[in-house]
């Protein structure tokens, strides 16, 4: 199978090029695939997303999707999948929650590299696990799109999402994204009718709010970290910043600073927040929030997040700061 992008391909920007891309995929997808059965790995993500709204409307319930909680995605969430995919459009789902396995192999570990390593390895364990529970599973969907094709042939990272499977579990793979780039995945997403939350979604990474608190992770951080990025997002939605700020989240670090609560002292973290712009995710530029709004953020996390008591905003253009703080 090829693994270049077409020449003559066109680059999908309007719901009608959209609705021809996606006609030509039901077919290929339905010859493909013929009567047997395709697993999905879905986290919610644009790419798997959309994948998984073109199996169904391709396949029906010849396809199952399996999400995985790992107890790092932020607030909603699984809730969205559950609710777009199972009640919306009458998946095969299977919700796994894996929260307590990935959390208690995560407890007291400190290294980042370490973290992102467990919290990876855990996941093709649960996945496997719920593989292999199935019958006659013939083909695994992939949400694959053409810059990871370009960056596994530049030896820069392995383009196969589920990449290293146990050997027992075979599957041949079906990649209907495979040539697109990810502006042209959201414009099919939108043509597929999923919600705009989860098209314009905001790039997040695999290991999740893990590595967005900070240090050995804890669940009372862990929690903090979430409900913080909950209030970050719904102010910035509320004031016109969703869509024109690329990237935008809370962290917290793993120590605590002096503050005052109901005139005592109290011993609690800071949540740092970072807001940046790029095109690429390569160099990124801090976006200038309005001074008010910062206030009106600060004053909420303090006071609606248990444990906070100080908001700091995060200065540093990438580089020299990478966008994530591990
Ligand atoms: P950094 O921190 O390297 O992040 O400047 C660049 C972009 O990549 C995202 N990121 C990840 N995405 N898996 C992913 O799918 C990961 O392990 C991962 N780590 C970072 C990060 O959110 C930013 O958009």
């Amino acid at each position: 199978m090829t693994e270049n992008r077409p020449a003559t391909m066109q680059r999908i920007e309007t719901p009608e090029q959209a609705q021809k891309f996606i006609e030509e995929q039901l077919a290929a997808l339905k010859e493909q695939v013929g009567d047997k059965k395709v697993l999905l790995a879905l986290s919610g993500g644009v790419d798997s997303s959309v994948v998984a709204a073109l199996l169904i409307k391709a396949i029906g319930q010849q396809l199952v999707c399996v999400h995985v909680n790992h107890g790092l995605l932020r607030k909603g969430e699984s809730e969205q999948v559950i609710q777009v995919f199972r009640h919306q459009m009458s998946a095969n789902l299977i919700y796994v929650d894996a929260s307590d396995r990935f959390l208690d192999k995560l407890a007291g570990v400190t290294d980042p590299e370490q973290k992102r390593h467990i919290i990876g390895a855990e996941f093709i364990n649960v996945f496997a696990e719920e593989a292999r529970k199935l019958e006659g599973i013939h083909f695994l969907a992939q949400g694959t799109i053409y810059p990871d094709i370009l960056e596994s042939k530049a030896g820069i990272k392995a383009h196969h999402n589920v990449g290293g499977l146990p050997a027992d579990l075979h599957f041949e793979l079906v990649e209907p994204l495979k040539f697109l780039y990810k502006d042209e995945v959201r414009v099919v997403g939108k043509a597929l009718g999923l919600p705009d939350s989860m098209v314009y979604r905001q790039p997040f990474p695999g290991p999740g709010l893990g590595v967005r608190c900070l240090g050995a992770i804890t669940r009372d951080r862990l929690e903090a970290v979430r409900e913080s990025d909950a209030i970050l997002r719904e102010e910035f939605a509320r004031n016109g910043l969703q869509g024109k700020v690329w990237q935008y989240f809370t962290i917290i670090p793993d120590f605590k600073s002096t503050g005052i609560r109901d005139g005592k002292r109290c011993f609690e973290w800071p949540v740092i927040i970072r807001a940046i712009n790029t095109k690429d995710a390569v160099t990124a530029t801090v976006e200038n929030i309005p001074f008010e709004l910062m206030e009106h953020i600060t004053d909420r996390i303090t006071h609606e997040v248990p444990g906070v008591n100080r908001v700091l905003y995060d200065f540093t253009p990438k580089p020299t700061a990478t966008i994530e703080w591990e």
